[in-house]
């Protein structure tokens, strides 16, 4: 089999298990002027919603128009403030608002309407005034006039155009119930939509400025205490922390590269920054106060045979080589690296809370010992296990045995247990 047919299967393969988790569940996605500027980037963009779309996936799609509305309002003569991340919205403004937003939002219905013959199957776009607004006021002695922000969500309105199979958009523009037009900040509205619709996801396409030195994970708490002096990024975390709590994952991507959305979706790793608002953990080094907790945790797992019986004083003696997984003060999970010569090391003792298990925390720790291996220069893990065996194979390692173990790990085999033995190399950048 030549190399590109094998890497298609293991893409393949990686992304089914994605295809069943996404079916059906709601995704907010914000799409910035900024991506929508380039044709083929809003090509690629339209031809990716398609198969999101193909895959079962609802999608409500918050369209944004700030750099085409700058260049109108250029053209027209019209000067503009900022006040923090805000345009003040003047009455003279109102009307080359509305024809830039009517404007790229016929570009965005065009993209659509094409993919719609290259998929062969329709892809409707429908909009409508979900979103009631209200003026922002008068912020520290500032009029923000026609800005308005968020009022109320027709939730049923959006959920019937998801449930007819259609995407929903949504515009920065937005009315009162007096009739007034107000331009809404786009981010902001898509975090608020995405809040009431408690959506799954919400897909944020950003600069990489706001990007910048984001972890790959982190929790909504870690982002509230994530300290920044970068403008733009603390304008973005603003608006998370205040908009999108009770969203399940946001999933912010780079917006120079639209098919970052597909990747980030349907690949282990994904590619951009991931905020979990549902998990309140964190993943860490073990210390010496942890071995109680490490012992409430495996001492009924090496009852059942499923881990190696290992002693309090052994374990004091080898905390170093533990991680664990901490909520709420509690050890719900824990997993260990041994190293040995050739580079090598053992991954064991990796065990969930049975009440946390099956929400991928065992993959996540996982992740994080793998991550720390190649820190440490470990290009082959290995381990052994009597129960496990599929579970580990569905994560990358693969059947080896006895003699692929080091030297020194070969003599201490015990034969009575008959693990079996699991291989992964690591891959290093
Ligand atoms: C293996 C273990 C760490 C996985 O933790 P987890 O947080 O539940 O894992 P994830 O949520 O990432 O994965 C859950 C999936 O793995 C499957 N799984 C769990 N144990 C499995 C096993 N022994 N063999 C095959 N699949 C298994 C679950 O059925 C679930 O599948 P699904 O998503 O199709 O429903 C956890 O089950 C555990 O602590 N097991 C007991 C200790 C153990 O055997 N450790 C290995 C020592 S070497």
């Amino acid at each position: 089999m030549k190399q590109s047919e094998s890497d298609f299967l293991n893409c393949l393969r990686q992304s089914s298990g994605y295809i069943q988790l996404h079916r059906g569940k709601t995704c907010v996605i914000y799409l910035p002027g900024e991506l929508i500027v380039q044709s083929t980037n809003l090509q690629q963009f339209a031809e990716d919603i398609g198969h999101l779309h193909a895959l079962g996936l609802k999608i409500v799609l918050v369209m944004g128009a700030s750099p085409q509305i700058n260049q109108a309002l250029g053209l027209a003569k019209i000067n503009w403030q900022n006040h923090q991340q805000f345009r003040i919205t003047s009455v003279d403004m109102l009307l080359t608002l509305q024809q830039t937003i009517g404007q790229v939002r016929s570009q965005l219905e065009a993209a659509f309407s094409r993919q719609q013959t290259v998929a062969n199957q329709p892809l409707s776009l429908c909009s409508g005034n979900w979103v009631i607004a209200q003026p922002k006021g008068v912020i520290n002695g500032v009029d923000f006039q026609h800005t308005g922000q968020t009022r109320k969500i027709n939730k049923q309105a959006i959920r019937a155009i998801l449930d007819s199979e259609q995407i929903a958009l949504l515009t920065p523009l937005a009315y009162s119930l007096t009739g007034e037009v107000f331009n809404l900040n786009t981010l902001e509205q898509a975090c608020s939509v995405a809040n009431k619709l408690e959506a799954d996801k919400l897909l944020i396409y950003t600069n990489p400025q706001q990007m910048e030195s984001l972890p790959r994970q982190l929790s909504l708490t870690e982002l509230k205490n994530w300290s920044t002096n970068n403008d733009e990024q603390y304008q973005l975390i603003d608006q998370l922390i205040n908009h999108a709590t009770k969203v399940k994952r946001i999933h912010l991507m780079n917006e120079s590269d639209p098919g970052s959305l597909l990747i980030e979706l349907f690949s282990r790793d994904g590619i951009g920054t991931l905020v979990f608002t549902d998990r309140y953990h964190q993943i860490r080094p073990a210390s010496i106060e942890d071995v109680s907790g490490i012992i409430d945790l495996i001492s009924p797992l090496e009852s059942q045979g499923k881990l190696v019986k290992r002693s309090r004083e052994l374990l004091e003696l080898e905390i170093q080589n533990f991680s664990v997984i901490e909520r709420d003060g509690l050890v719900i999970g824990c997993g260990a690296l041994y190293p040995f010569e050739d580079q090598s090391a053992e991954l064991a003792c990796l065990a969930i809370d049975p009440s946390y298990q099956g929400q991928e925390l065992g993959e996540e720790l996982l992740k994080y010992l793998e991550k720390s291996a190649q820190k440490a220069d470990i290009t082959q893990l290995f381990l052994l296990t009597t129960h496990t065996q599929h579970w580990f194979i569905e994560h990358g390692f693969k059947p080896g045995s006895l003699e692929n173990l080091p030297q020194s790990r070969q003599s201490l085999y015990n034969y009575q247990r008959q693990s079996k033995v699991l291989i992964k190399e690591l891959k290093h950048a």
